[in-house]
């Protein structure tokens, strides 16, 4: 079992560029009539107490969601919805105390029809996803390998929707394995949009995941990196790539862009980018 939780990152800059991002594909999805699915590889708990230990003991999210959330001035709409979610969990405080985990985000989406399919292997995790989603008939929880479960469960019986590959890439082969996964995972299931979210560290490990990326005979493939000071050890950036990338999320995302960095103002050389790593 890997040793890897989130309840010591959640909020922070790289949740909050995930977070937001998968906000506006989750918009996109609404904005037709058809059902949707949702499935997750590694879905985490769903919702973090950020007054617990472990996020205390990190405090990473006082350099992400919270200046984003007392950042002045006007807030472009495109953060409204994530915004909403975040707020959703704390109604009744100016203070933050939880944070909504992907589950939470897309579970704040759905209608009458759509689907969640989570995977989440950690059994302390999956105890804690089922005790909050388990009543919901429309949330499906899986403790399983999201890998595997993921692509058992492609293409689901909307054939619409939305798959997110989470992991921690505590495991270095996960770079290489995602690209052959996402190849894979197309054949069987065409027009499914596929999030990706990678982490830029120093040893710049996802250099060489993009570049087996870009191999694949892919649709347009958008990518989008949140970076802060370079670090010597650890994460100082944020990636993600969105397979089947909806119409506009490059311009929604570019919109942004300013507002986030100057939100995360604590750190002067935060840049923002979303490019084609592939081109229709
Ligand atoms: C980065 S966290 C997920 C965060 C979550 N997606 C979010 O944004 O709120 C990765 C999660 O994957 C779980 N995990 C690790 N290996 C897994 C596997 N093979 N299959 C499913 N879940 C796994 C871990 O327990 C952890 O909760």
């Amino acid at each position: 079992m890997l040793s890897y939780q989130h309840v010591y990152h959640a909020g922070n800059f790289a949740d909050a560029h995930k977070h937001w991002a998968l906000s506006l594909l989750l918009q996109a999805l609404c904005k037709k009539s058809t059902p949707w699915r949702y499935l997750e590889t590694h879905a985490g708990r769903g919702d973090y107490d950020l007054t617990s230990e472990e996020a205390q003991k990190t405090s990473e999210w006082t350099a992400g969601i919270l200046p984003l959330m007392q950042a002045k001035g006007p807030c472009p709409p495109e953060f409204d919805a994530y915004l909403a979610a975040v707020r959703a969990l704390n109604p009744n405080t100016e203070r933050l105390t939880r944070y909504p985990g992907s589950p939470a985000i897309a579970a704040g989406f759905l209608r009458e029809t759509d689907q969640l399919a989570l995977c989440e292997l950690h059994p302390g995790e999956y105890a804690e996803l089922k005790r909050q989603f388990g009543r919901n008939r429309q949330i499906h929880i899986h403790q399983r390998d999201g890998f595997e479960g993921v692509m058992a469960m492609s293409p689901p019986p909307e054939k619409r929707g939305l798959v997110m590959i989470d992991p921690s890439y505590e495991l270095k082969e996960d770079y290489q394995r995602i690209p052959a996964y996402v190849n894979k995972l197309t054949k069987k299931w065409s027009n499914a949009i596929i999030a990706i979210w990678y982490p830029i560290l120093a040893e710049k490990r996802h250099e060489k995941m993009l570049e087996l990326m870009r191999q694949l005979p892919l649709n347009k493939t958008l990518r989008s990196e949140l970076i802060l000071t370079p670090v010597a050890r650890g994460m100082y950036g944020s990636g993600m790539l969105v397979v089947n990338s909806p119409w506009r999320l490059d311009e929604q995302l570019q919109a942004g862009w300013a507002y986030l960095s100057e939100a995360l103002r604590g750190d002067p050389k935060a840049s923002c980018s979303a490019d084609w790593l592939i081109a229709e």
